[in-house]
């Protein structure tokens, strides 16, 4: 049986979509009161538990065979990564873990606060000695969807700098995940996911302007400048210095390697940026939902 965290979010939803489409045994991990997707039938039993609850962690993860770790971005994501781990040592079963975590981990940056959280999440569950595989996704493609009114009107300013980026689809992630959760030989594996080009954002804003059907322009804003966008747009201060940081990951090339992860996993190569903008065009317009 396989248990799903994160399972009511981006990725995780769709994970557990393909895995009941194949038949297999899936428990999804869902917070007491979280919305379940629609897609889910009546055969998909999820177990209420939180990260920061161990005893209904226990209870969600008993007879778990796999365990999708896929905390939320938040302060307190290592705790809740470690969190799980700890629950899957208590079963007993040495469930392999299948952690979730984000490309450029393998490059130990300094400052980067979401990299270094999944960093010391792995650190934790390579010492407890059960078996574990690695997701390092990208960006996701889908992130931009969040940027549509920027797109719409025809500014993407980032402090992203000029250096390309292969951001993957969110999608090509759900199904590498279900390879990696289902296969066999994926043990001590870590696979780097993206998309099969990397981009320069001022490429993004030309896909995006095709999409929409106006230019769309990029502007590499300063670091400074972007944290105080977000901060007076609402966002949690912690998030905000924490996107800051991984788009200066960004600026200085260190998210522009493009690998054949996906291909490997799923046997088919990963959905390329433009195909997506042509995809979500609507969406990115303002005339439909994603
Ligand atoms: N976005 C990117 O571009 C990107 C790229 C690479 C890696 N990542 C990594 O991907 C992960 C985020 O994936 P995502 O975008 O699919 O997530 P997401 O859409 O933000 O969903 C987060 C999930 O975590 C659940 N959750 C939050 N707090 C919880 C708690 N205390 N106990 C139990 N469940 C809880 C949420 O449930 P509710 O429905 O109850 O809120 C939801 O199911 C992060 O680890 C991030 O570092 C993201």
């Amino acid at each position: 049986m396989i248990v799903v965290s994160g399972a009511t979010g981006t990725v995780g939803s769709q994970v557990v979509t393909r895995l009941q489409d194949r038949g297999t045994d899936v428990r999804p991990l869902v917070r007491a009161g979280s919305a379940v997707p629609a897609e889910w039938g009546a055969g998909v039993v999820p177990a209420v538990a939180d990260f920061t609850d161990p005893a209904s962690l226990d209870a969600a993860l008993a007879g778990a065979d796999v365990v999708y770790l896929l905390v939320a971005v938040h302060p307190d994501m290592a705790t809740h990564e470690r969190n799980v781990i700890d629950a899957a040592v208590r079963t007993g079963r040495r469930p392999r873990i299948v952690l979730h975590a984000a490309a450029g981990m393998g490059q130990r940056p300094d400052g980067v606060r979401f990299l270094a959280a999944h960093n010391s999440g792995l650190d934790h569950l390579v010492a407890t000695g059960l078996p574990w595989t690695v997701l390092a996704p990208n960006g996701f493609f889908q992130n931009f969807l969040g940027m549509a009114d920027a797109v719409r009107g025809g500014h993407l300013a980032l402090p992203a700098g000029t250096s390309p980026v292969s951001y993957v689809d969110a999608r090509d992630v759900a199904d590498s995940a279900v390879e990696a959760l289902t296969g066999d030989g994926h043990e001590g594996a870590v696979y780097t996911l993206t998309g099969p080009a990397a981009l320069s954002h001022a490429q993004i804003a030309g896909h995006l302007g095709v999409a929409v059907g106006h230019s769309v322009e990029y502007e590499a804003v300063r670091p400074e400048a972007a944290l105080a966008g977000m901060l007076g747009a609402g966002w949690d201060r912690w998030r905000a210095e924490g996107l800051v940081e991984l788009y200066g990951l960004y600026a200085a090339g260190g998210a522009a390697a493009v690998t054949s992860d996906v291909e490997k996993l799923t046997g088919r190569p990963a959905r390329s940026f433009d195909a997506f903008t042509d995809e979500y065009a609507g969406v990115l317009r303002g005339e439909g939902s994603h």
